[in-house]
């Protein structure tokens, strides 16, 4: 509805029109709070008619938010529209499609997230960016390293959805209200997701007391494949209404400076004795970012998790900024190898998501984490095999 008395705002940009960036736009011009909300895209035309069609959608929903859409070049034409946006969403990129991870996003999506940010801070230098360009962390990582922005006003959405995921998940097994759930992952968005069942509860009673380990054990798998399990059923594409519905709320606290605490995609310093690396953690959220990391009383095996997970992430971290630095053709090369890598562990523990993340998938992983960069290098890229074409 409609908000006349509550003024409305500045001007938060969508990077990437597809089906995420879309219904963000649409959940933010919803919201009632912004004066502008960007859509933009490199489809000639894709953001327009959206934005019109977005528009025309005002006098019933009853929203004065106005959505404007942009069509970019590749040489950054048309990024004038996002100036002095407040908030940047970055969606621009490929989604997965059936039995891919996300890691195998990391070539082509790398190379457009750069580009986008290298465009985004030429016209808004103040803004927070909110990163959900897959592989997460890795990209989050690689927006904070283009930008040169403080690290508290770049962040990643994954944290929000993967707990959302979760909550959903043990309401419908119990039957009860999603608004009586209280779950939480932190972590990486992927296999070192790391569930905190000490932060669980339903209507205040801890999750343990209402369920036994081994059914929270298997809701805690199916929600570390929640992403997987919808590109499969919908072949083409990830999901989007549920990270949306994150990365809007994640737009709203900074617009509002609501000081929320969120689990999101954040530098982490310190806290739980990690430091130097975006990981999902819970964080304040306020008008210039990360307020702050609001680290609690974990558990010895959630901690360990956590730093099992900081570490996984830091090595690909590292890998991604080193390899941007070396240009363009070491990161295909880098990717190539690692989708070599990937096929291999593939042929030995059976292709898909569910099979990659048993206990030998695991050790592979951990194997993979603890090479050099130059051990990526030497690697023999190989010829990628039909079927698993990127888009
Ligand atoms: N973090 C999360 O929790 C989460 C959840 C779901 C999806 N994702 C990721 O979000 C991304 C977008 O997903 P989607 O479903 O919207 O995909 P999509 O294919 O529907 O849309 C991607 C859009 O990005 C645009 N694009 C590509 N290069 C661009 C550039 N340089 N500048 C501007 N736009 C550009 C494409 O034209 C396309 O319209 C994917 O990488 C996906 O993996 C993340």
């Amino acid at each position: 509805m409609s908000q006349p008395d509550t003024p409305r705002r500045g001007k938060v940009a969508v990077i990437g029109a597809g089906f995420y960036g879309s219904t963000t736009a649409q959940r933010l011009a919803e919201y009632d709070i912004f004066e502008e909300v960007v859509l933009t895209d490199i489809i000639d035309g894709k953001p327009e008619g959206l934005a019109l069609d977005m528009n025309q959608s005002r006098p019933i929903e009853g929203f004065e938010t106005r959505v404007t859409g942009q069509t970019t070049g590749r040489s950054g034409d048309g990024y004038e529209a996002v100036a002095g946006s407040g908030i940047v969403v970055i969606t621009a990129g490929l989604p997965r499609k059936p039995g891919m991870s996300r890691m195998d996003l990391i070539e082509v999506n790398a190379k457009i997230v750069r580009d986008v940010v290298e465009n985004v801070v030429k016209h808004a230098p103040e803004a927070v960016l909110i990163v959900v360009s897959n592989p997460l962390d890795e990209m989050t990582a690689l927006a904070a390293k283009v930008s040169g922005f403080p690290s508290s006003r770049v962040m990643g959405q994954a944290g929000m959805l993967d707990t959302a995921r979760f909550s959903y998940f043990v309401a419908e097994k119990l039957g009860v209200p999603a608004g009586s759930v209280r779950t939480l992952t932190l972590g990486s968005h992927g296999d070192t997701m790391v569930p905190v069942p000490s932060a669980c509860s339903v209507s205040g009673r801890p999750l343990g007391e209402l369920l036994p380990a081994e059914e929270i054990d298997k809701l805690v798998t199916r929600t570390r494949n929640g992403g997987g399990e919808i590109v499969g059923l919908l072949k083409t594409g990830s999901a989007y209404y549920a990270p949306s519905a994150a990365a809007a709320r994640m737009a709203r606290a900074v617009a509002a400076d609501s000081g929320d605490v969120m689990p999101v995609c954040a530098w982490v310093d310190g806290e739980y004795g990690i430091s130097g690396v975006y990981l999902g953690v819970e964080a304040e959220i306020g008008s210039a970012g990360v307020r702050r990391v609001v680290q609690r009383d974990l558990s010895d095996t959630e901690l360990a998790a956590l730093r099992e997970a900081a570490e996984a992430v830091r090595a690909k971290q590292a890998d991604v900024a080193a390899l941007l630095r070396a240009g363009d053709a070491a990161l295909s090369r880098f990717a190539s190898a690692k989708a070599a890598l990937s096929r291999s562990c593939a042929s030995q523990g059976g292709a898909g998501p569910a099979r990659r993340r048993g206990p030998r998938h695991r050790r592979g992983r951990r194997h993979r984490t603890r090479r050099s960069r130059s051990d990526w290098m030497a690697r023999s890229p190989g010829p990628r095999p039909a079927g698993r074409r990127r888009a």
